[in-house]
């Protein structure tokens, strides 16, 4: 989950690498580092626990050079501390490292018996020693030692990784070749940017936008030396592969946080945009279906789905979980949503039938791309509802569908999430029209869906309320949230943002669990978010709204028409669509308060403590 950032090029890198850093801080920011190469042939390193703009201010004022790596960590192995920051550097040799080397200890061990000194507690540093050591560096010598593995470079870490197991994407510097930066990956995203006579190497697009649109996504096993003029890829066993560049679409301004004071806030108000963008060019009115290009599907291949399962993690799986929702209802094929970190783990059962959906913002989750290999070499058909073009997921993904979201930069998911259930239902009208979902039935979805951007509108008129209400429930020790069927996966998704950024304790329940166990928890000091949308269930969430208030625990209820205020202390209304089509707009008052709870306990909205964006480990 750590961010890493390289660059090779005639300029001073430093500024470079700290703007780069500065992006990739929602993966991880509990410490940061720079190694750059100087001028006279050696290495200039600079780590500390601080955040991105911390390191910049406190660097030296001769720090300068290049080429240069830079990280932003997530600890894993061993706390945030300035020893355990990275660059990890042994001689002339830094690496910066994301993921998690397992047989770390192992190695450490044989280096050490070998006269390798260790540090810092990190299972990174080993990989600096083999690279170090497999150039030809030994310890004890001086940094500026001539020699390397005949290879050079390149050589020295391909040598270094075949004594690994793990996942990783690393950038390595070696002061004794000042002219590149090699990369590689396994399991951990690289990418590389290809500017004008200068390169870049990062974990993730949004730290090279600023300078070029054109990117080569390494696969995995794949080892890239890269230089000023160009680069190089091989796999680890050095056969040469080939890339063409893709051209990457962005909006600067999805970078920036535009005037809003969190990003949170701003992705929470972009999505009237994003479902547009979701839906564009794909209803198609003619046949009252959707058209989605990616997937792959021909009609016949669609109609012998027999089932559907959907993989994700957090916000993603809770998004699969409305997803399953809407194909069972529009295209009535049994389907349902299980968390990829459970199911991977599960030998689960993989049939030739079944279609599996995996569920990504970002694309490069490991455990859902683990979940997706796992059905692969068993023969199962996967396909992806992926937001980040070109990541693991929508690569190694037999076909998929694109959410358009645009880049998500706050840590918790607003827009993707509801971008993902925007694309489900998109999914389940084509799958329902090629089942039998009437063509009156799909004519009232397509006009549901085209309803949603100004509903949500709507619904972000009532922030200044909302607001209100989040202050005064951030009192609270923690909140229940409780729904039923379709308001079942929108409380989950409610009680995960809340705890995500507020940190206070929510959990979610179905509503007709909670006589079941939950409720002796309720009364005065446990106040209870209710999902209420107005459908053939309302009377029987309207009985469990009863016996919260039977217990005097304070109500808020969220959904459609006026309740009776002996039932609900606070009430959001939000407008009607169709009942399938509910639980989209539901789930955005939730995301407004959670976000100004958080606001209200004066927390760091855009990087939830211990939280990070995509995690690309274990
Ligand atoms: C992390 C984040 C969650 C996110 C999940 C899945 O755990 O903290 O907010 O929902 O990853 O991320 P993905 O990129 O796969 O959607």
């Amino acid at each position: 989950m750590c961010g890493i950032v390289a660059h090779v090029g005639s300029r001073d890198c430093v500024p470079i690498l700290l703007e780069g850093l500065a992006q990739l801080e929602y993966r991880g920011y509990d410490s940061a580092g720079l190694a750059v190469a100087n001028r006279s042939g050696g290495l200039r390193v600079h780590k500390a626990k601080t955040r991105v703009a911390g390191l910049g201010s406190s660097l030296p004022a001769r720090f300068k050079g290049g080429p240069g790596i830079g990280h932003t960590r997530w600890a894993t192995h061993g706390e945030p501390n300035d020893i355990n920051a990275h660059p990890h550097v042994v001689g002339p040799v830094a690496v910066v490292h994301n993921g998690i080397i397992e047989n770390a200890d192992e190695l450490r061990a044989k280096l050490i018996a070998e006269g390798a000194e260790f540090v810092s507690e990190t299972d990174s540093e080993v990989l600096a020693h083999l690279i170090a050591r497999a150039g030809g560096y030994l310890p004890g010598s001086s940094g500026d030692d001539p020699g390397g593995a005949s290879g050079g470079l390149e050589e020295a870490v391909r040598q270094a990784l075949t004594a690994v197991v793990g996942t990783y994407g690393i950038a390595v510097l070696d002061a004794r070749y000042p002219d590149r930066i090699v990369a590689a990956r396994n399991g951990s995203p690289v990418v590389l940017g290809i500017g004008d006579k200068e390169m870049f190497v990062a974990s993730d697009v949004a730290a090279l936008v600023r300078y070029t649109r054109q990117v080569v996504h390494l696969d995995d096993g794949e080892v890239a030396t890269v230089r000023a003029d160009g680069f190089h890829t091989s796999t680890l066993d050095a056969r040469t592969t080939t890339h063409e560049p893709s051209l990457i679409e962005a909006d600067l301004r999805a970078y920036s946080a535009d005037g809003y004071t969190h990003f949170m806030r701003k992705e929470i108000h972009e999505q009237p945009r994003t479902v547009e963008r979701a839906l564009r060019g794909r209803l198609e009115e003619r046949f009252h279906t959707a058209h989605l290009g990616g997937l792959n599907i021909d009609a016949r291949q669609a109609r012998a789905i027999r089932r559907v399962k959907i993989l994700g993690c957090g916000s993603a799986y809770y998004a699969g979980q409305v997803g399953a929702q809407l194909i069972e209802e529009l295209a009535r094929i049994p389907a349902d949503a299980e968390a990829a970190s459970e199911f991977r783990y599960r030998n689960p059962v993989v049939e030739a039938d079944t279609l599996y959906i995996a569920v990504s913002q970002s694309g490069e989750t490991h455990d859902t791309l683990a979940a997706v290999r796992e059905l692969q070499r068993k023969g199962g058909r996967v396909i992806g509802v992926v937001n980040a073009v070109g990541s693991a997921i929508a690569r190694e993904c037999e076909g998929g569908v694109y959410l358009h979201a645009g880049p998500e930069i706050s840590v918790t998911s607003t827009k993707t999430f509801t971008a993902t259930c925007v694309v489900f239902s998109l999914l389940a009208l084509h799958l329902g029209r090629i089942h039998d979902l009437s063509p009156a039935d799909g004519a009232r979805v397509i006009a549901g869906l085209r309803a949603l951007p100004g509903q949500i509108t709507e619904i972000l008129g009532q922030e200044e309320r909302i607001a209100e209400l989040a202050k005064d429930l951030a009192g609270y020790h923690g909140m229940f949230f409780v729904g039923r069927v379709r308001g079942w996966p929108i409380a989950r998704e409610g009680a995960q943002k809340l705890k995500e950024v507020s940190y206070l304790h929510a959990e979610a329940y179905p509503a007709s669990e909670l006589k079941h166990g939950p409720l002796a928890l309720v009364g005065p000091d446990l106040p209870t978010v209710a999902v209420v949308p107005e459908d053939e269930l309302r009377d029987k969430n309207i009985s469990t709204l009863g016996e919260i208030k039977a217990r005097r625990g304070r109500i808020l209820a969220v959904g459609h028409g006026t309740l009776d205020p002996r039932l609900a202390d606070d009430v959001v209304e939000v407008p009607k669509n169709e009942p399938e089509l509910d639980p989209i707009l539901l789930s955005v008052p939730l995301q407004l308060l959670a976000y100004h709870a958080a606001v209200t306990l004066g927390n760091d909205v855009d990087k939830p403590r211990n939280l990070a964006k995509s995690v690309t480990v274990e």
